[in-house]
C-alpha cells in the first residue's frame, strides 16, 4: 500500500458485486487513485500511516458499485399523460399506437423541439436518475426517426454525458417505429436506416450500439436482420427490444448476431433463452413497462436462471410505457413482480448491466483497477435497497473517484 490514495473510504460494508451471492464484507476500506479502485482491504489491515488526499468514514454504511441503467429512452420532448388516461378507459397500448398515438406522438414533439429544448427536458430526468445512484446510463434515440432528428437526439445524449458527472453510452434506435412519411413503406424506411442513418451515426461517432423494436407494432424479424447486418458491417454491437408483446423469435435473432442484450422478453421461449446463453447475451428486465402496461405475463426468470443467462434490470425510462427515473424502484419491482432475488436485482443494476453495455471490463463491480463509480447507502444489506418503494436510501455518490453532490 505504498501509493497514496486520492480518496480513502473507511469502514464500509462492501458489496463488490464481483461474486454472484452479493455477499457483504463488513469493516472494509477502499482506496481510490486516479479515478480507479486502487486497493480493497479490511480495516484491521489498514496501515495507520496510509496517506490519502481525502477521507470518508462511512461508519458502516453499505458501499456498492455505482448503479448502471442499461436501457433508457431519456431524450424526448413532451409527455403522454393523455394516453395514460385513454388506457385507463380501456384502450390498449397497441390500439393507441395503431391510431397514430404511442411512440409517434412523442416523435411529433421531439421533432418539433430544438436541441437545447430537448437538452433541458432530458437533463431534468438525468438529474433524477443520478440522485437515485446512477453513475452510468445508456440513452437511446428513437423519437426522431429521420437522419437529422435521430442525430439531434444522439448529440443531446452525448452532451448530457459531457456536462454531467455520469457516463453515457448512446444507442441508435432508428428502427423504433415507422415515421408517418413512410406509412405503408416499412421496407423503404429500413433502407433509409441501413443506407443513410446508420452509416452517418457510425461515421460521426455518435452511436455506441444499435437497437431495434422487433414486434407486431415494430419491425419484422427480416427487417431487424437487415438493420443488424448493417450494424455488423460498420462494427457496431447490437441490442434488441425482443418478445415484449409477442414471440417473434427476436431473442434468438439477437443471439445470432452476438447481441449485447435482448430486452423485455416477456414472451421469450426456451430456445430463445438457450440461444442467449450460448451467445452471452444479457436478458434485460424492464419491470416498469410491465407494471405500467399492466402486463400479466412476466418474463421467464426461472428459464434464465436454468440456462445461466445473466439478468440485468433497467428503467426503460420513456414517456409511454415506463415514465420513471427510479432505478432502485425497478429493483423492487423486479423482486415483487418477477420474483428475482434482491441479490439478482443488485447484480442486474451493476455487473450484468455493465455487460449489457459491453463495459464489463471496467464497470459494474468493485475490484482493483475498475472505475471508481460508487454508491454509499443508508442500508445494511442489498435486500434493504430492493425493499424500498420509492424512497431513496442513497447517502453519497462517487463518479470517477470524485464525490458528486446529490
Ligand atoms: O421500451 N417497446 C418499445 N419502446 C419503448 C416504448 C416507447 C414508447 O411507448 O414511447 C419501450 O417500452
Ligand atoms: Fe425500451
Amino acid at each position: 500500500m505504498t501509493t497514496p490514495f486520492d480518496l480513502l473510504l473507511r469502514n464500509v460494508r462492501l458489496v463488490s458485486c464481483a461474486e454472484d451471492d452479493c455477499a457483504v464484507a463488513s469493516a472494509a476500506f477502499v482506496g481510490i487513485a486516479q479515478g480507479r479502485i486502487a486497493h480493497i482491504g479490511r480495516m484491521a489491515e489498514l496501515d495507520a500511516g496510509v496517506h490519502a488526499q481525502a477521507e470518508c468514514d462511512a461508519q458502516g454504511a453499505l458501499l456498492t458499485p455505482g448503479l448502471i441503467d442499461c436501457h433508457t429512452h431519456l431524450v424526448y420532448a413532451g409527455d403522454r399523460a393523455r394516453e395514460f388516461e385513454m388506457r385507463l378507459q380501456g384502450q390498449s397500448y397497441e390500439a393507441i399506437s395503431r391510431a397514430g398515438g404511442g411512440i409517434r406522438s412523442t416523435v411529433r414533439e421531439t421533432r418539433a423541439a430544438t436541441a437545447s429544448e430537448l437538452f433541458v427536458q432530458s437533463e431534468k430526468r438525468l438529474r433524477r436518475l443520478m440522485n437515485h445512484g446512477v453513475t452510468t446510463v445508456e440513452i437511446k434515440s428513437g423519437y426522431g426517426l429521420s437522419l437529422d432528428d435521430e442525430l439531434k437526439c444522439l448529440r443531446v445524449a452525448r452532451e448530457l454525458g459531457q456536462r454531467h458527472p455520469v457516463t453515457v453510452r448512446t444507442t441508435l434506435l432508428a428502427a423504433h417505429a415507422l415515421p408517418p412519411e413512410f406509412d405503408g413503406r416499412a421496407d423503404d424506411y429500413v433502407a433509409e436506416i441501413v443506407e443513410r442513418i446508420l452509416p452517418e451515426a457510425a461515421r460521426s461517432g455518435l452511436a455506441d450500439a444499435v437497437d431495434a423494436f422487433c414486434d407486431t407494432i415494430g419491425f419484422t424479424p427480416a427487417q431487424t436482420r437487415r438493420v443488424f447486418e448493417a450494424a455488423r458491417a460498420l462494427g457496431l454491437p447490437v441490442k434488441l427490444h425482443a418478445e415484449q408483446l409477442s414471440n417473434q423469435h427476436g431473442a434468438a435473432l439477437a443471439a445470432e448476431f452476438g447481441a449485447l442484450s435482448a430486452d423485455h422478453l416477456e414472451h421469450v421461449d426456451e430456445a430463445g433463452a438457450a440461444a442467449m446463453a450460448r451467445a452471452g447475451t444479457v436478458a434485460v428486465m424492464l419491470p416498469g413497462a410491465y407494471y405500467f402496461l399492466r402486463d400479466t405475463q412476466p418474463p421467464p426468470i426461472a428459464l434464465f436462471r436454468q440456462h445461466r443467462v445473466p439478468m440485468a434490470v433497467a428503467t426503460d425510462s420513456n414517456p409511454g410505457t415506463s415514465p420513471t427515473t427510479h432505478l432502485p424502484l425497478m429493483m423492487n419491482m423486479a423482486c415483487t413482480l418477477f420474483r428475482m432475488t434482491p441479490a439478482e436485482a443488485l447484480l442486474g443494476v451493476t455487473r450484468h448491466a455493465a455487460r449489457a453495455l459491453g463495459l464489463q471490463a471496467t464497470h459494474g463491480s468493485i475490484e482493483v483497477g475498475r472505475q471508481a463509480d460508487l454508491c454509499l447507502w443508508d442500508a445494511d444489506t442489498p435486500a434493504e435497497l430492493a425493499c424500498t418503494i420509492g424512497g431513496s436510501p442513497l447517502r453519497r455518490r462517487f463518479h470517477d473517484g470524485i464525490e458528486q453532490p446529490l
